[in-house]
């Protein structure tokens, strides 16, 4: 049995795509943990083609998970040994958590911005919602210092269920902070903090399907948005944001997993945004950890899952990597409306 053999007998019948190497990778992660969700996070694969792979492993009388553990038969064992794949170590830096940033000047408004967060409105599915942890937004905020893109400068905020806006303005780095939000919730809370520590955050209700109000466009220094993952959508977010830039020499951060995401469409971002006028500075992965949604057992991939148990709120699976884009020229965007569900593709697991 090859790698080649299993992911073609796992491409059967789906749209999804399921390349060799993330068999490679699922074999991996197997042979470093029998947990459900350790395997979805160390395998680095979309969880709705790990859900095929693993269903293939299984009727080949290579996987089995009948005591809700996930593990290799002897026969699975066998072939990752003639196929030379190893155990999936992770080696993250113990220091920083493998971000590579130290917090530095944003250690000082941890305290309050966690305490403000303690109040924030719940996650819903409504908008794709899932907010990051509280240590990951403080990460951000000291990253995009640590890059020129906070102090002195004006940042726009594309959705902010993560607090983002909160977090930078707490520092009192930036000159301004704008937030486009479509959750009512969070446009009156993040207007209420605002209002209440005097931060300089104007916040407006804004359903990003549509182009930016004009008094936004090409006024900003940097952006950052955690785009929902489907390309249409990611597309979205990236246009709104890179339309708010500047030009030349303004920066955006954006959110990319592998949950939701094959390097496949990782491509066609990457092409994007090229083409548009930017270029990749920098991508750290797994920078972003998630802190589990309410509707976990209502998301997408719940009813594909070999094992069904909920993880722990603080059980951190889904991880994004962190981008920073920088124009170099232009930028080049054209600006449309968008119509209907901008969540939804073949690799969608979480909506
Ligand atoms: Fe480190």
């Amino acid at each position: 049995m090859t790698l080649k053999e299993i992911a073609e007998r796992a491409r059967k019948d789906v749209k999804v795509p399921i390349a060799e190497r993330d068999v490679e990778r699922a074999i991996s992660a197997l042979l470093a943990s029998e947990d459900i969700w350790r395997v979805l996070d160390l395998s680095g694969t979309p969880v709705m083609a790990l859900v095929r792979v693993l269903s293939t492993l299984r009727e080949l009388g290579l996987l089995s998970w009948d005591g809700g553990r996930l593990v290799l038969t002897p026969a699975g064992r066998e072939l990752a040994d003639n196929l030379g794949i190893g155990p999936r170590r992770e080696l993250k830096c113990p220091h920083c958590g493998g971000r590579g940033t130290t917090l530095g000047p944003v250690e000082r408004i941890a305290g309050k911005f966690r305490e403000i967060a303690a109040d924030r409105p719940e996650a819903i599915q409504d908008y794709d919602q899932g907010y990051v942890t509280e240590e990951t937004t403080l990460h951000r905020v000291a990253f995009m210092w640590s890059r020129g893109d906070l102090y002195g400068k004006d940042l726009i905020v594309l959705g902010d269920d993560d607090l983002v806006s909160i977090a930078c303005a707490l520092t009192r780095a930036p000159r301004k902070v704008v937030v486009l939000e479509i959750d009512r919730r969070l446009v009156e809370f993040i207007g209420d903090v605002a209002e209440k520590e005097g931060l300089p955050i104007e916040v407006k209700q804004h359903d990003l399907r549509e182009p930016l109000p004009p008094e936004l466009k090409a006024r900003f220094d940097t952006f950052f948005c955690d785009p929902t993952e489907s390309l249409r959508g990611f597309k979205v977010f990236a246009e709104r944001g890179i339309a708010a830039l500047k030009g030349p020499g303004s920066a955006g951060y954006l959110g990319l997993t592998h949950c939701e995401a094959s390097y496949a469409k990782w491509r066609e971002i990457q092409r994007f945004l090229l083409e548009a006028g930017a270029v990749i500075a920098e991508l750290r992965d797994a920078f972003h950890d998630y802190v589990n949604w309410p509707y976990i057992d209502h998301m997408r991939s719940w009813p594909h899952l070999p094992v069904h148990r909920l993880p722990g709120r603080e059980e951190i699976w889904y991880r994004s990597a962190l981008i920073r884009i920088e124009v170099v020229e232009g930028p080049t965007i054209e600006e449309r409306r968008y119509e209907g569900d901008i969540f939804a593709d073949e690799e969608a697991a979480t909506t």
